[in-house]
């Protein structure tokens, strides 16, 4: 008998744990180091989600050890009025990373700080209407759930009033087209606006955005959007919002996403990889929008503002990223990656698209190319044959859209890994289609 299948645990789990969303894999996880998680009989599985999409440094990266370690005996926790050094190092550190962000306050996890940058935009622009794509994440929490698109709006009551979306733009299923068949997303986006303007009563706060839509299913905002969508913003009073929980601290090539495309946000949320695994989270914004905010009376006040030991945390995941060189081992590693998933698109019919930068990227499975049918189950098989063969890698399914997989290995992931991670990968597909 496999020892995870042990009775006593399922039995309590199955008695005791509320169902949260989706189903819990049928493995007991008793340890994880570097790009793998070991379960219950020992054997390792290569993780290409890093945990929830936050373990960029891989598992129990040893400085991030160390830190918890040391941090915990000096103090981890304090009253939310009182500052300690390493509080104060982050925040200098990620001023320096954005510049133009000088301001920064440090919370726990990405809905909080979505809460956090939307409660102050309402506050500085006077306004409450907030702005998000279609196919958005950005949290579970009140504004941030009525902010996200892509799942769980029906069945909790009203969302936040002035809650408006506009679609998201979509290379591989574009809504407007250029003569040549290629995506129009300026019409598209002019299109959106229009209708924002009828729909908003004059009290514009916020627009939030992630420059690659994850749980959306890997949607990259085209070169050019993002600057075009600051010009909307700016037009109209309101401000921009990056939620780089996913896409900051070097993922996609870039220290941040936005970086790419010359665009600075007004208010820019990290979170997931900022903690690498452990819970953290920031805002960043500038000396001006900070300013006003306080003039206003801006409260935020939590149990884990400014605490010790995510801040220092944060600290070593900053230096290990520099140290190590780890934004172009995402450009290097995810360009070795998506060779061998575009290779996939040559030998597999039901792989319709590759997308994504750096070490976020997306393989979207359809029933067939023409039609670009969702293959939502042969997904769901193709992750059962992989998960067997020891590799996890999540998929995201949508409605209106295929089954996507989503592959975010750490950044620390090895050239070895990612190749053990495509032949899994090739061996699931091809099991999955018989
Ligand atoms: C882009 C983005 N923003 C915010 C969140 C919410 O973060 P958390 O679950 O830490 O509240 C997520 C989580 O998946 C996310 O992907």
């Amino acid at each position: 008998m496999s020892l995870n299948d042990d009775p006593a645990f399922w039995t309590a789990a199955e008695k005791h744990l509320t169902r949260y969303g989706g189903s819990f894999e049928k493995i007991i996880v008793e340890r994880a180091e570097g790009s793998f998680v070991h379960d219950a009989d020992g054997r390792k599985i290569l993780d290409f989600t890093s945990g929830q999409m936050s373990a960029v440094l891989g598992h129990t990266h040893p400085d991030v050890v160390a830190t918890v370690e040391r941090q915990t005996r000096a103090v981890a926790h304090l009253f939310s009025g009182m500052l300690s050094r390493p509080v104060v190092e982050l925040a200098e550190r990620l001023a320096a990373s954005a510049p133009g962000l000088d301001r920064v306050q440090l919370l726990t996890t990405g809905a909080e700080s979505n809460e956090a940058a939307i409660r102050m935009a309402k506050l500085v622009t006077g306004g409450h209407e907030v702005v998000a794509f279609a196919q958005s994440w950005h949290g579970m929490t009140g504004a941030a759930a009525s902010a996200t698109y892509s799942a769980g709006r029906r069945g909790y009551g009203p969302a936040t009033a002035g809650s408006l979306v506009i679609p998201a733009p979509n290379a591989y299923r574009p809504r407007f087209r250029q003569p040549d068949g290629s995506n129009d997303w300026r019409t598209e986006l002019d299109d959106a606006f229009e209708l924002i303007d009828r729909q908003s009563t004059g009290a514009l706060a916020a627009f939030i955005a992630e420059p690659i839509l994850s749980s959306g299913g890997i949607l990259e905002l085209p070169e050019g959007y993002l600057a075009a969508l600051k010009r909307k913003c700016e037009e109209r009073g309101m401000l921009l919002i990056l939620d780089e929980a996913q896409t900051g601290v070097g993922r996609t090539g870039c220290m941040y996403a936005f970086q790419r495309d010359g665009v600075t946000p007004d208010i820019l949320t990290l979170s997931k990889t900022l903690g690498a695994g452990l819970p953290l989270a920031a805002v960043l914004t500038t000396t001006e929008i900070e300013q006003a905010a306080h003039e206003r009376g801006f409260l935020f006040y939590t149990t884990h503002v400014s605490d010790p030991l995510p801040a220092a945390v944060g600290v070593t995941v900053l230096d290990v990223v520099a140290r190590d060189g780890l934004v172009d081992r995402a450009i290097a590693r995810g360009e070795r990656l998506k060779s061998g998933l575009l290779a996939f698109q040559q030998r597999f019919e039901c792989v319709g698209d590759v997308r994504g930068r750096g070490l976020l990227l997306g393989l979207e499975i359809v029933v067939d190319r023409q039609s670009k049918a969702p293959g939502y189950e042969l997904g769901a098989a193709i992750a059962e044959e992989a998960m067997r063969r020891g590799l996890s890698m999540n998929i995201v399914k949508l409605p209106g859209m295929g089954g996507v997989f989503r592959l975010a290995p750490p950044l620390t992931v090895s050239e070895a890994e990612i190749d053990l991670g495509l032949e899994i990968m090739s061996d699931a597909i091809a099991a999955a289609t018989g």
